[in-house]
Formats: structure tokens, C-alpha cells, sequence
């Protein structure tokens, strides 16, 4: 599996998302995890049971959004034969499929209040009732990981989310930081759908994307954060004929956004660079910016090497050498 658990990212927030996934994987916790859609939070609640000693348990997921609000309840609780006319024979519901392992609510903002109270109780007594029990409750053991992409303290200020339930499943809170806040993680994540794209499509491979769409794609504000780079990008390779990801190719919302703003994000890009806490090595940063600033000098030379090195200030024979130094090949920055 690529990156931590399928989740790639290099930015401080998400190392220490990951770091945070580690230590609470340990425990049997209630997690909460909160961010906006699209910033991986399905990826984060199943990474945390992965790494978990519930791991060969079953992870139960079930999405309170999906589900009709008359069905939800049958459908986490179970129930037995004749408990209303339909029950024809017994259902086993999702909170009993889940014991030993976890149970995972998605969407969970958007449970009504008398669930909210049936979970409560899940989470206070470790018991289930199925609808029409009539013994003794059953025991149960589960972790419960929540999601949502709803302000949870806002609901419950608002009246929506019970309060004692919010705290019973915030124990440990994970916040995931949107895309447009850690535009460092674009380039991996752009690659790793590259390549994904390139498995499913192996006739038109695309070898990678031009350092200038590549900087519109981290000057723009990502509302649907991962998933939606992540369809811009698979929608770009099917269409696409050409081997390398060009500005043209970027749909006209991401493009406008270089208009306005992004000019001046474009001249001062390298002098913003942050050093994380955990510090950085100058060297490797370095080498980086000196292949990221080789391949724009072809690019814009289209490929011509006597163009670009003369665009770096530098003669050709230094330039083929850190081409060489650099794995960059001249013909692959060319269209067809
Ligand atoms: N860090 C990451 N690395 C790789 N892929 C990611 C990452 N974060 C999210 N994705 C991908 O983005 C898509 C959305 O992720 P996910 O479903 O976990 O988001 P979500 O927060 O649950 O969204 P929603 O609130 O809409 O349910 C998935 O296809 C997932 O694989
Ligand atoms: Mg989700």
C-alpha cells in the first residue's frame, strides 16, 4: 500500500495526522473526526482500525446521511422476526456485525435526536437491543469512530447534536486540514492519481504535468478538496491525448483563478517556502527546486536544451548534466 495506509502527504498538517493515527490506534477510544468533504476522513477512520489490534475485526461502516432515517435504526440495531409486519424472519443489525472490531458512522451530524439517544446509550452501557427484544440486553464490545463534515459544536450550540453525546465521541478529535491549506501535498497526490489513471488507461500514459499547470492546480481552492483533484484529473486523462498535463488541459475554474490572484503567487511561490517545525533538509529542498526550475526551462523552450540553457544561465553541457543527475528526459516534456 502507498503512503500511510493508502494516504499520501507531505505537509506538517498531515504528518501529524498520521503521527496522531498511530498513538490513538493504540487505544479503544471514541474518535471523532472532522473536515471538509473530500479531505480523506473515510481513509483516516479506516487507517486508525487498520492499525489497531482490532485489525482481523470486522470494520463495520454506515453512513447516517445514505440510510433513511426509518431504516437507520433496523439497520444498526437489528431486529427479530414479528418486531413490526415486515420483520419476517431476524436481522442481525450492523452494531452486533461489528462486535470485537469497530463501527464506523459516517456522516454522523446528521443523525436525528432519537437515534442520537439509542447511540448514547450503545456508547454508556456497551449493550444493543435489537427492535422486539425481549431479554436481557445483548453485551457488546466496539470501537466507535465518527465523521463528519459538519461543525458539530456549532450543531450542538444550535440545538441539533446532543451535547452529552458529542462529548462521549469526541474523546479524541481528529481535524483534517483542507487541501487549500497544504497545496505542498498537490504534486504526490497529482502523481499518485497519475499513475493510478495510467494502470486503468495503459495505452495513453501521461508521464507527468508541466510545472506551470501544476501551479495553477496549487494556487486554486479545492471546495471538494482531495476527491475533487482527484476527478479533475482522471476527467483530464480521459480526455486527454497528449503525454504531459498542460494549463490548457485544466477546466476554466482553476485556470480563472491564475488571472486574478495567481500572478502574484507565481512570482513570489519559491520566497514563501516555510520550514516545518520538525525542520528540513536544505540540500534536498534545493535539488528539488533546481529539477522543478530544469523542467520549466524545456518546457518553455519547448525541449530545445540550448534554449533552456540559456534561459538558466548556465552552458548546455552543465545543463545535460544535471538533466543526467536529475533523471529528466527532454522528450517526455513534449507533446505529440
Ligand atoms: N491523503 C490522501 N491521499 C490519497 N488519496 C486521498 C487522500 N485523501 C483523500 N483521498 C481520496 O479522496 C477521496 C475522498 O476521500 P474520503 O472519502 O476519505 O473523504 P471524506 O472526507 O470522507 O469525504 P466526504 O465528507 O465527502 O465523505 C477518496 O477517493 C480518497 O481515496
Ligand atoms: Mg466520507
Amino acid at each position: 500500500m502507498v503512503g500511510f495506509c493508502g494516504m499520501l502527504g507531505i505537509s506538517a498538517g498531515m504528518k501529524a495526522v498520521f503521527q496522531l493515527i498511530r498513538k490513538i490506534s493504540r487505544s479503544n477510544s471514541n474518535v471523532l473526526i472532522q473536515g471538509e468533504s473530500g479531505t480523506g476522513k473515510e481513509l483516516v477512520a479506516r487507517a486508525i482500525h487498520d492499525l489497531s489490534p482490532r485489525a482481523d475485526s470486522p470494520f463495520v461502516p454506515v453512513n447516517c446521511a445514505a440510510i433513511p432515517r426509518e431504516l437507520l435504526e433496523s439497520e444498526l440495531f437489528g431486529y427479530v422476526k414479528g418486531a413490526f409486519t415486515g420483520a419476517i424472519s431476524d436481522r442481525l443489525g450492523r452494531v452486533e456485525m461489528a462486535d470485537g472490531g469497530g463501527l464506523f458512522l459516517d456522516e454522523i451530524g446528521e443523525m436525528d435526536a432519537l437515534l442520537q439517544v439509542k447511540i448514547l446509550r450503545l456508547i454508556q452501557d456497551r449493550t444493543v437491543e435489537p427492535l422486539g427484544w425481549r431479554q436481557a440486553p445483548k453485551k457488546i464490545d466496539i470501537r466507535i469512530i465518527c465523521a463528519t463534515n459538519r461543525d458539530l459544536e456549532a450543531a450542538v450550540q444550535a440545538g441539533e447534536f446532543r451535547e452529552d453525546l458529542f462529548f462521549r465521541l469526541n474523546v479524541v478529535p481528529v481535524q483534517l486540514p483542507p487541501l487549500r491549506q497544504r497545496p505542498e501535498d498537490i504534486p504526490c497526490l497529482v502523481d499518485y492519481f497519475i499513475r493510478r489513471q495510467n494502470e486503468l488507461r495503459p495505452d495513453f500514459p501521461v508521464t507527468g504535468i508541466s510545472p506551470e499547470a501544476l501551479q495553477l492546480l496549487q494556487a486554486y481552492s479545492w471546495p471538494g478538496n482531495v476527491r475533487e483533484l482527484e476527478n479533475i484529473i482522471e476527467r483530464i486523462m480521459v480526455m486527454k491525448t497528449g503525454n504531459v498535463i498542460l494549463p490548457a488541459d485544466l477546466p476554466e475554474k482553476i485556470v480563472a483563478v491564475d488571472s486574478v490572484a495567481g500572478k502574484e503567487k507565481k512570482t513570489s511561490r519559491f520566497a514563501s517556502a516555510v520550514i516545518p517545525a520538525e525542520g528540513l533538509s536544505l540540500k534536498t529542498e534545493v535539488s528539488k527546486l533546481e529539477k522543478e526550475l530544469i523542467v520549466q526551462a524545456l518546457h518553455q523552450s519547448k525541449g530545445v536544451k540550448e534554449r533552456a540553457a540559456r534561459l538558466l544561465k548556465m552552458n548546455r553541457t552543465t545543463l545535460i548534466e544535471k538533466m543526467k543527475r536529475n533523471r529528466i528526459n527532454a522528450d517526455m516534456l513534449n507533446e505529440p
